[in-house]
Protein backbone atom coordinates (compact mmCIF):
# COMPACT_ATOMS: atom_id res chain seq x y z
CA UNK A 1 0.00 0.00 0.00
CA UNK A 2 1.47 2.99 -0.79
CA UNK A 3 0.55 6.53 1.63
CA UNK A 4 1.96 9.70 1.77
CA UNK A 5 1.36 11.97 4.42
CA UNK A 6 1.41 15.57 4.31
CA UNK A 7 0.69 18.81 6.78
CA UNK A 8 -0.05 22.40 5.55
CA UNK A 9 -0.73 25.48 7.33
CA UNK A 10 -3.10 27.87 6.68
CA UNK A 11 -2.63 31.48 4.96
CA UNK A 12 -4.32 34.59 5.64
CA UNK A 13 -4.19 36.93 2.59
CA UNK A 14 -3.16 40.43 2.96
CA UNK A 15 -4.12 41.64 -0.25
CA UNK A 16 -7.36 39.67 -1.11
CA UNK A 17 -8.65 36.78 -3.13
CA UNK A 18 -12.21 37.43 -3.99
CA UNK A 19 -13.59 36.10 -7.55
CA UNK A 20 -13.09 33.61 -10.37
CA UNK A 21 -12.55 34.88 -13.87
CA UNK A 22 -12.34 31.04 -14.56
CA UNK A 23 -14.73 28.69 -12.27
CA UNK A 24 -13.37 25.45 -14.09
CA UNK A 25 -9.46 26.43 -13.55
CA UNK A 26 -9.99 28.27 -10.83
CA UNK A 27 -8.31 31.16 -11.95
CA UNK A 28 -8.64 33.96 -10.14
CA UNK A 29 -9.70 37.67 -11.50
CA UNK A 30 -6.64 39.03 -9.46
CA UNK A 31 -3.31 38.21 -7.85
CA UNK A 32 -3.14 38.06 -3.97
CA UNK A 33 -0.82 38.43 -1.19
CA UNK A 34 -0.33 36.52 1.88
CA UNK A 35 0.86 35.19 5.23
CA UNK A 36 1.30 31.70 6.55
CA UNK A 37 0.51 30.82 9.53
CA UNK A 38 2.47 28.56 12.42
CA UNK A 39 -0.94 28.53 14.14
CA UNK A 40 -3.28 26.17 11.73
CA UNK A 41 -2.38 23.73 10.05
CA UNK A 42 -3.92 20.26 8.17
CA UNK A 43 -2.93 17.26 8.47
CA UNK A 44 -3.97 14.95 5.65
CA UNK A 45 -2.94 10.51 4.78
CA UNK A 46 -3.72 9.37 1.14
CA UNK A 47 -3.50 5.53 1.19
CA UNK A 48 -3.60 4.02 -2.53
CA UNK A 49 -6.80 0.93 -2.15
CA UNK A 50 -7.44 -1.80 -4.80
CA UNK A 51 -8.24 -1.59 -8.25
CA UNK A 52 -11.83 -0.22 -8.68
CA UNK A 53 -12.68 0.72 -4.58
CA UNK A 54 -14.73 3.79 -4.33
CA UNK A 55 -12.87 7.25 -2.30
CA UNK A 56 -13.40 6.76 1.60
CA UNK A 57 -12.94 10.36 2.96
CA UNK A 58 -12.54 11.15 6.52
CA UNK A 59 -12.49 14.92 8.34
CA UNK A 60 -11.96 14.42 12.08
CA UNK A 61 -13.04 11.04 12.57
CA UNK A 62 -16.00 11.60 10.51
CA UNK A 63 -16.99 10.04 7.15
CA UNK A 64 -17.77 12.65 4.78
CA UNK A 65 -20.36 12.25 2.26
CA UNK A 66 -22.63 14.71 -0.40
CA UNK A 67 -20.79 18.21 -1.15
CA UNK A 68 -17.59 18.07 1.19
CA UNK A 69 -16.78 14.42 -0.28
CA UNK A 70 -17.61 15.19 -3.77
CA UNK A 71 -14.83 18.31 -3.70
CA UNK A 72 -11.95 16.31 -2.78
CA UNK A 73 -13.62 13.29 -5.03
CA UNK A 74 -13.21 15.19 -8.01
CA UNK A 75 -9.86 16.84 -6.57
CA UNK A 76 -8.18 13.48 -6.91
CA UNK A 77 -9.53 12.71 -10.54
CA UNK A 78 -7.89 15.70 -11.43
CA UNK A 79 -4.70 14.02 -10.19
CA UNK A 80 -5.84 10.51 -11.17
CA UNK A 81 -6.17 12.15 -15.12
CA UNK A 82 -2.55 12.94 -14.72
CA UNK A 83 -1.06 9.57 -13.82
CA UNK A 84 -0.87 5.86 -15.81
CA UNK A 85 -3.96 3.94 -15.78
CA UNK A 86 -2.68 1.32 -13.64
CA UNK A 87 -2.59 4.40 -11.00
CA UNK A 88 -5.60 5.80 -11.99
CA UNK A 89 -7.75 3.14 -11.85
CA UNK A 90 -7.38 2.91 -7.91
CA UNK A 91 -9.40 4.45 -5.60
CA UNK A 92 -8.13 6.35 -2.54
CA UNK A 93 -8.52 6.36 1.32
CA UNK A 94 -8.24 10.22 2.34
CA UNK A 95 -7.51 10.69 6.07
CA UNK A 96 -7.59 14.29 6.85
CA UNK A 97 -7.42 15.95 10.86
CA UNK A 98 -8.07 20.19 10.95
CA UNK A 99 -6.13 22.01 14.08
CA UNK A 100 -8.15 25.19 12.31
CA UNK A 101 -12.07 25.15 12.45
CA UNK A 102 -13.56 24.04 9.32
CA UNK A 103 -15.71 26.38 7.29
CA UNK A 104 -15.35 29.10 9.78
CA UNK A 105 -13.01 32.08 7.63
CA UNK A 106 -9.98 30.66 9.15
CA UNK A 107 -8.78 29.45 5.80
CA UNK A 108 -9.48 25.78 5.97
CA UNK A 109 -9.68 24.98 2.54
CA UNK A 110 -6.64 26.54 2.11
CA UNK A 111 -4.40 24.53 4.55
CA UNK A 112 -6.64 21.13 3.65
CA UNK A 113 -6.00 21.43 -0.70
CA UNK A 114 -2.62 22.17 0.13
CA UNK A 115 -2.12 19.41 1.99
CA UNK A 116 -4.52 16.83 0.01
CA UNK A 117 -2.47 17.96 -3.60
CA UNK A 118 0.37 16.53 -1.66
CA UNK A 119 -0.71 13.92 -0.10
CA UNK A 120 -2.52 12.70 -2.95
CA UNK A 121 -0.04 13.63 -5.69
CA UNK A 122 2.46 11.48 -3.30
CA UNK A 123 0.18 8.76 -2.95
CA UNK A 124 -0.29 8.70 -6.86
CA UNK A 125 3.59 9.36 -7.72
CA UNK A 126 2.75 12.39 -10.03
CA UNK A 127 5.81 14.04 -9.79
CA UNK A 128 5.55 18.27 -9.39
CA UNK A 129 7.81 20.68 -8.42
CA UNK A 130 6.29 22.84 -5.54
CA UNK A 131 4.72 25.46 -8.54
CA UNK A 132 3.43 22.16 -10.01
CA UNK A 133 1.69 21.22 -6.42
CA UNK A 134 1.16 25.47 -6.11
CA UNK A 135 -1.31 24.81 -9.24
CA UNK A 136 -2.80 21.63 -8.72
CA UNK A 137 -3.86 23.09 -4.72
CA UNK A 138 -5.58 25.64 -6.39
CA UNK A 139 -7.85 23.74 -8.40
CA UNK A 140 -9.07 22.54 -4.89
CA UNK A 141 -9.30 25.81 -3.82
CA UNK A 142 -7.71 29.07 -4.79
CA UNK A 143 -6.28 29.96 -1.92
CA UNK A 144 -4.42 26.59 -1.51
CA UNK A 145 -2.46 27.47 -3.70
CA UNK A 146 -0.45 30.00 -1.49
CA UNK A 147 -0.05 27.24 1.61
CA UNK A 148 2.47 25.49 -0.71
CA UNK A 149 4.53 27.56 0.79
CA UNK A 150 5.51 29.42 4.00
CA UNK A 151 5.66 33.08 5.31
CA UNK A 152 4.80 36.27 2.54
CA UNK A 153 3.41 34.57 -0.28
CA UNK A 154 1.85 36.11 -4.04
CA UNK A 155 -0.35 34.07 -6.47
CA UNK A 156 -0.11 35.66 -9.58
CA UNK A 157 -3.67 36.10 -11.29
CA UNK A 158 -1.49 34.13 -14.40
CA UNK A 159 -2.21 35.01 -18.30
CA UNK A 160 -5.26 36.98 -18.33
CA UNK A 161 -5.82 36.06 -22.46
CA UNK A 162 -5.99 32.62 -23.10
CA UNK A 163 -7.13 30.08 -20.30
CA UNK A 164 -4.59 27.29 -21.01
CA UNK A 165 -1.62 30.24 -20.30
CA UNK A 166 -3.19 31.04 -17.46
CA UNK A 167 -3.89 27.49 -16.40
CA UNK A 168 0.32 27.61 -16.66
CA UNK A 169 1.05 30.93 -15.30
CA UNK A 170 -1.18 31.26 -11.99
CA UNK A 171 0.63 29.44 -9.01
CA UNK A 172 1.72 30.63 -6.13
CA UNK A 173 5.10 31.80 -4.99
CA UNK A 174 7.46 32.92 -1.82
CA UNK A 175 7.95 36.67 -1.30
CA UNK A 176 11.62 38.57 -1.72
CA UNK A 177 11.48 39.30 2.19
CA UNK A 178 13.52 42.18 4.23
CA UNK A 179 15.04 40.19 7.07
CA UNK A 180 14.24 42.86 9.50
CA UNK A 181 10.15 42.40 8.63
CA UNK A 182 9.85 40.36 11.89
CA UNK A 183 5.77 39.97 11.85
CA UNK A 184 3.34 38.29 13.46
CA UNK A 185 -0.96 37.93 13.59
CA UNK A 186 -3.39 38.21 16.22
CA UNK A 187 -6.33 36.38 15.64
CA UNK A 188 -9.52 37.07 17.18
CA UNK A 189 -12.37 34.01 16.80
CA UNK A 190 -15.01 35.53 17.56
CA UNK A 191 -17.37 32.47 16.16
CA UNK A 192 -15.36 28.88 15.26
CA UNK A 193 -18.45 27.95 13.61
CA UNK A 194 -19.08 27.32 9.73
CA UNK A 195 -20.02 30.31 7.93
CA UNK A 196 -23.96 30.66 6.95
CA UNK A 197 -22.59 30.54 3.02
CA UNK A 198 -19.30 29.36 2.17
CA UNK A 199 -16.64 31.51 0.32
CA UNK A 200 -16.83 29.46 -3.41
CA UNK A 201 -21.12 30.74 -3.34
CA UNK A 202 -20.53 34.02 -2.26
CA UNK A 203 -17.73 34.81 -4.34
CA UNK A 204 -19.64 33.92 -7.46
CA UNK A 205 -22.46 35.80 -6.19
CA UNK A 206 -20.07 39.00 -6.20
CA UNK A 207 -18.31 38.62 -9.45
CA UNK A 208 -22.00 38.34 -11.15
CA UNK A 209 -24.09 41.05 -9.08
CA UNK A 210 -21.82 43.49 -7.68
CA UNK A 211 -21.83 47.08 -9.30
CA UNK A 212 -18.24 47.42 -7.57
CA UNK A 213 -16.85 44.08 -8.80
CA UNK A 214 -14.86 45.91 -11.77
CA UNK A 215 -13.28 48.37 -9.51
CA UNK A 216 -12.08 45.71 -6.96
CA UNK A 217 -10.04 43.58 -9.71
CA UNK A 218 -8.68 46.84 -11.14
CA UNK A 219 -7.58 48.37 -7.48
CA UNK A 220 -6.50 44.68 -6.29
CA UNK A 221 -3.83 44.23 -8.84
CA UNK A 222 -2.42 47.29 -7.39
CA UNK A 223 -2.32 46.88 -3.94
CA UNK A 224 -0.45 43.66 -4.69
CA UNK A 225 2.22 44.56 -6.37
CA UNK A 226 2.08 47.74 -3.88
CA UNK A 227 2.16 45.01 -1.17
CA UNK A 228 4.93 42.85 -2.59
CA UNK A 229 7.19 46.23 -2.52
CA UNK A 230 6.73 46.83 1.12
CA UNK A 231 7.47 42.92 2.07
CA UNK A 232 10.67 43.17 -0.08
CA UNK A 233 11.26 47.07 1.49
CA UNK A 234 10.47 46.03 5.42
CA UNK A 235 8.05 48.49 5.70
CA UNK A 236 5.49 47.19 7.88
CA UNK A 237 3.29 50.43 8.22
CA UNK A 238 2.47 50.21 4.49
CA UNK A 239 1.69 46.65 4.26
CA UNK A 240 -0.72 47.36 7.23
CA UNK A 241 -2.04 50.25 5.59
CA UNK A 242 -2.35 47.82 2.38
CA UNK A 243 -3.87 44.88 4.06
CA UNK A 244 -6.41 46.68 5.96
CA UNK A 245 -7.98 48.32 3.49
CA UNK A 246 -7.54 44.98 0.86
CA UNK A 247 -10.36 43.60 3.86
CA UNK A 248 -12.43 46.55 3.92
CA UNK A 249 -13.04 46.79 0.38
CA UNK A 250 -13.02 43.26 -0.11
CA UNK A 251 -16.04 43.35 2.13
CA UNK A 252 -17.63 46.65 0.50
CA UNK A 253 -17.67 44.78 -2.82
CA UNK A 254 -19.51 42.24 -1.12
CA UNK A 255 -21.85 44.10 0.91
CA UNK A 256 -22.98 45.56 -2.82
CA UNK A 257 -23.98 42.44 -3.74
CA UNK A 258 -27.64 41.00 -4.53
CA UNK A 259 -28.49 40.08 -2.17
CA UNK A 260 -25.95 41.55 0.00
CA UNK A 261 -22.96 38.66 1.35
CA UNK A 262 -22.27 40.54 4.78
CA UNK A 263 -19.89 38.32 6.91
CA UNK A 264 -19.21 41.59 9.44
CA UNK A 265 -20.85 40.90 12.74
CA UNK A 266 -20.95 43.42 15.40
CA UNK A 267 -18.79 41.78 17.52
CA UNK A 268 -15.83 42.22 14.24
CA UNK A 269 -16.56 46.03 14.49
CA UNK A 270 -16.02 46.53 18.36
CA UNK A 271 -13.17 44.44 17.48
CA UNK A 272 -12.00 47.27 14.33
CA UNK A 273 -12.89 49.97 16.32
CA UNK A 274 -10.07 47.94 18.86
CA UNK A 275 -7.58 47.71 16.26
CA UNK A 276 -8.24 51.94 15.46
CA UNK A 277 -8.10 52.49 18.89
CA UNK A 278 -3.98 50.78 19.08
CA UNK A 279 -3.30 52.46 16.60
CA UNK A 280 -4.57 56.01 17.68
CA UNK A 281 -2.04 54.90 20.99
CA UNK A 282 0.81 54.52 18.69
CA UNK A 283 0.85 50.57 18.38
CA UNK A 284 1.35 49.06 15.10
CA UNK A 285 -1.93 46.96 14.15
CA UNK A 286 -4.04 46.41 11.50
CA UNK A 287 -7.43 44.54 10.80
CA UNK A 288 -8.31 41.99 8.33
CA UNK A 289 -11.15 39.59 7.79
CA UNK A 290 -12.21 37.05 5.20
CA UNK A 291 -15.19 35.13 5.01
CA UNK A 292 -15.95 35.08 8.23
CA UNK A 293 -16.88 37.28 11.37
CA UNK A 294 -13.00 36.82 12.72
CA UNK A 295 -10.71 39.13 12.78
CA UNK A 296 -6.80 38.92 12.13
CA UNK A 297 -4.54 41.92 13.39
CA UNK A 298 -1.06 42.16 11.65
CA UNK A 299 1.79 43.79 14.38
CA UNK A 300 5.75 43.66 14.24
CA UNK A 301 6.18 40.24 16.34
CA UNK A 302 7.91 42.31 19.27
CA UNK A 303 3.93 43.76 20.26
CA UNK A 304 2.43 40.52 19.38
CA UNK A 305 1.35 39.88 23.56
CA UNK A 306 0.78 43.83 24.19
CA UNK A 307 -1.73 43.37 21.04
CA UNK A 308 -3.66 39.93 21.75
CA UNK A 309 -3.95 41.54 25.12
CA UNK A 310 -5.66 44.68 24.40
CA UNK A 311 -7.90 42.71 21.83
CA UNK A 312 -8.91 40.19 24.59
CA UNK A 313 -10.87 42.90 26.47
CA UNK A 314 -14.80 43.47 25.28
CA UNK A 315 -15.89 46.65 25.92
CA UNK A 316 -18.90 44.69 28.40
CA UNK A 317 -15.51 43.62 30.28
CA UNK A 318 -15.73 39.42 28.94
CA UNK A 319 -12.75 38.05 27.51
CA UNK A 320 -12.20 37.54 23.79
CA UNK A 321 -10.41 34.30 22.46
CA UNK A 322 -7.52 35.42 21.28
CA UNK A 323 -4.68 32.90 19.17
CA UNK A 324 -1.55 34.19 18.69
CA UNK A 325 0.42 33.07 15.29
CA UNK A 326 3.68 34.28 13.91
CA UNK A 327 4.90 32.64 10.32
CA UNK A 328 5.11 29.28 9.53
CA UNK A 329 6.19 26.74 6.57
CA UNK A 330 5.32 25.32 3.71
CA UNK A 331 3.91 22.21 2.64
CA UNK A 332 5.84 19.43 3.61
CA UNK A 333 5.03 15.62 3.00
CA UNK A 334 6.24 12.38 4.21
CA UNK A 335 5.97 8.96 2.78
CA UNK A 336 4.69 6.57 5.66
CA UNK A 337 5.62 3.00 5.17
P1 LIG B 1 -12.65 28.36 5.12
O1 LIG B 1 -12.85 29.77 5.57
O2 LIG B 1 -12.51 27.44 6.31
O3 LIG B 1 -11.57 28.20 4.13
P2 LIG B 1 -14.39 27.60 2.90
O4 LIG B 1 -15.84 27.89 2.71
O5 LIG B 1 -13.44 28.23 1.96
O6 LIG B 1 -14.03 27.99 4.42
O7 LIG B 1 -14.09 26.07 2.84
C1 LIG B 1 -14.65 25.15 3.75
C2 LIG B 1 -14.79 23.83 3.03
O8 LIG B 1 -13.49 23.30 2.73
C3 LIG B 1 -15.43 22.77 3.86
O9 LIG B 1 -16.83 22.86 3.81
C4 LIG B 1 -14.93 21.51 3.17
O10 LIG B 1 -15.66 21.28 1.97
C5 LIG B 1 -13.53 21.90 2.76
N1 LIG B 1 -12.52 21.41 3.72
C6 LIG B 1 -12.03 22.04 4.80
N2 LIG B 1 -11.11 21.28 5.41
C7 LIG B 1 -11.02 20.13 4.73
C8 LIG B 1 -10.20 18.95 4.84
N3 LIG B 1 -9.27 18.84 5.80
N4 LIG B 1 -10.36 17.98 3.92
C9 LIG B 1 -11.24 18.11 2.93
N5 LIG B 1 -12.04 19.20 2.74
C10 LIG B 1 -11.91 20.20 3.62
C1 LIG C 1 -11.82 35.75 1.80
O1 LIG C 1 -9.93 29.98 -1.42
O2 LIG C 1 -11.76 29.64 0.27
O3 LIG C 1 -10.26 34.05 2.36
O4 LIG C 1 -11.21 29.20 -4.23
O5 LIG C 1 -13.67 28.99 -3.96
O6 LIG C 1 -12.14 27.54 -2.61
P1 LIG C 1 -12.34 28.86 -3.30
O7 LIG C 1 -12.36 29.98 -2.14
P2 LIG C 1 -11.31 30.27 -0.98
O8 LIG C 1 -11.48 31.87 -0.83
C2 LIG C 1 -10.73 32.61 0.06
C3 LIG C 1 -11.30 33.96 0.19
C4 LIG C 1 -10.71 34.82 1.28
C5 LIG C 1 -9.58 35.71 0.77
C6 LIG C 1 -8.26 35.04 0.49
O9 LIG C 1 -7.92 34.05 1.15
O10 LIG C 1 -7.53 35.57 -0.38
CO1 LIG D 1 -11.53 28.92 2.17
Amino acid sequence: MTAVSAVAHANIALVKYWGKRDGALMLPATSSVSLTLDAFRTTTTVTLLPEGAPDEVELDGVRLEGAPRTKVVRFLDLVRSQVPPELAGRGAGVVSRNDVPTGAGLASSASAFAALAGAAAGAYGLDLDRRGLSRLARRGSGSASRSVFGGFVRWNAGDLDDPVRGDETSYAEPLPTAPDLDVAMAVVVLDAGPKAIGSREAMASTVATSPYFPAWVEHTELDAAAATAAIAAGDLTVLGEIAEASAMRMHATMLAAYPAVRYLAPASLEVLDAVAALRADGVGAWATMDAGPNVKVLCAARDLELVGEALALAPDGARRRVLLARPGPGLRTETLP
